[in-house]
């Protein structure tokens, strides 16, 4: 029997630098985002160069390839993909960042933001990438919004979907109308038919995997009413890419039919991922790996870099809020978060970050322990790690959201209990509140919804999100 190894990689967000890499206004943005921008030529640079030298046998890139659908964005990681699909074949599809579907593409330059961007419409993204795969294509469904789904033969029986799933459902949300949902069953018919396994992309969520909070908004329309659909007619693994949050999640379906979602965090974004997936025998093994570094303007850049990034994100605020009131209401606006009389609540706002740079876990601990009558945070937990300062904790759990809580696996059981008991703390409050049913109903929900959060941050679902091996059959 065959045997297939892909690498996935997903959310590049390619940004070219002839839109601007210095400058406040540059700073303002790079500084506000958890990926990266000005590297992010350097960083496929070098996963590229890692794929073509590598014994895989083809890339899959699940969507947003370019920041925000930019021209020069797009003429630049094309020409990095046909060079690697010269050597390692390619297949991709593409999604709203790539045909700027917020309108949002900027360029920066000095002080100062610039929305006179050339972008591209959709049908010419559709056109640029088209010929991607060509050569292995089983069959095409072009959606109503101009956009193609694919089907690819990899090695001698694996059956790639390549489904684009933007705006085609209800609503207009990302999904998938009753002819496209026909196209999919086809395929999946099909391959059951010629004895071939069936592996799939799509660019939104079909699965919640951190909780629906987070990600109910970046998921495609009815997602577990198509989870459900899809298992049922035998999809077993999905990849998908859009949250920029490594991880894998299983679903059952009513009768008893599992999917496995697996997805895929962005390359340029900590904690920079690739999966790679062996397919044999009807099983897929997935393993994920991290981008080492790379090479950025003559000087060379470790793994460290994405954590760096994504941490400062943070600090940087905090610091600038302690500092800096300009630069601190800069950053905010950078963020998109404005805030009503500012000027008046900055005072407080800097004596809180003054706070929360410097608290110990044990002072943040024993406070709220004292507002909820000792019940708040375990005791013993807390007196564990009391001398560690609250903000890295923080950020720590923050980084969990990307990596698939990797960071976790280093927590000890105290900290992790510290950490559970922080974000279980809000719905074991509402549940005490005097409140009238149905306002109490609604508040439970959200509560429950940050509960279910803090748990899968520190103790997440299996299967393990590093390391899983899913049947295919
Ligand atoms: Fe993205
Ligand atoms: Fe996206």
């Amino acid at each position: 029997m065959s045997k297939v190894k892909l690498a996935v990689i997903a959310d590049i967000h390619h940004y070219s630098e002839k839109l601007g890499n210095t400058g406040r206004a540059y700073e303002l943005r790079s500084g506000s985002d958890q990926k990266c921008l000005a590297e992010t030529g350097a960083v496929v640079d070098s996963a590229f160069s890692m794929f073509a030298e590598s014994d895989i046998d083809a890339v899959l890139i699940v969507g947003d390839i370019t920041n925000d659908g930019e021209r020069a964005s797009h003429e630049e990681i094309l020409r990095k993909m046909q060079e690697l699909d010269k050597k390692k074949p390619v297949y991709l599809i593409t999604s709203t960042h790539d045909w700027c579907s917020d309108n949002h593409a900027r360029r920066f330059a000095g002080e100062d933001v610039f929305t006179d961007v050339e972008t591209l419409s959709g049908e010419q993204v559709r056109d640029w990438y088209a010929s991607f795969g060509e050569k292995t294509l089983l069959s095409s469904f072009d959606t109503p919004q101009g956009f193609t789904s694919r089907s690819f033969l990899l090695g001698d029986n694996v059956r790639l979907l390549a489904i684009n799933d933007d705006c085609n459902g209800e609503g207009g949300k990302s999904g998938y109308d009753e002819n496209h949902l026909s196209w999919v069953y086809s395929q999946l018919e099909e391959a059951k038919a010629k004895g071939q396994y069936v592996i799939a992309m799509e660019h939104h969520l079909l699965l919640h995997n951190v909780g629906s909070l987070i990600n109910k908004g970046q998921s495609i329309a009815d997602n577990f009413g198509m989870a459900s659909k899809f298992a049922d007619k035998g999809l077993r693994l999905m990849f998908v890419g859009h949250s920029h949050m490594q991880r894998t999640t299983e679903f059952i379906s009513e009768n008893g039919n599992k999917i496995t979602q697996v997805n895929v965090g962005s390359l340029c974004g900590y904690p920079a991922p690739v999966t790679y997936v062996t397919i044999e025998d009807g099983e897929a093994e997935i393993k994920v790996d991290y981008l080492r570094g790379f090479t950025y303007n003559g000087k060379e850049y470790g793994a460290s870099f994405f954590e760096k990034h994504t941490s400062d994100v943070m600090y940087n605020l905090l610091n600038s809020a302690v500092s800096d009131k300009k630069d601190f209401h800069e950053r905010l606006l950078a963020q998109g978060i404005r805030i009503k009389s500012f000027d008046k609540l900055y005072p407080v706002i800097k004596k809180g970050a003054n706070i929360l740079l410097k608290m110990r876990v044990g002072t943040a601990g024993r406070l709220i322990n004292f507002f909820t009558f000792g019940k708040g945070i375990d005791k013993k937990s807390v007196k564990a790690i009391k001398n560690e300062l609250l903000l890295p904790l923080v950020i720590k759990v923050f980084l969990c959201v990307f990596d698939g809580s990797k960071t976790a696996k280093d927590f000890n059981e105290e900290t992790k209990k510290v950490v559970f008991d922080a974000g279980t703390l809000f719905e074991r409050i509402v549940k005490k509140l005097p409140l009238k049913a149905n306002k109490k109903a609604g508040l439970l929900k959200t509560a429950k919804q940050i509960s279910d959060i803090a748990g899968e941050l520190v103790y997440p679902a299996l299967p393990d999100n590093e390391y899983c091996v899913i049947s295919l059959k």
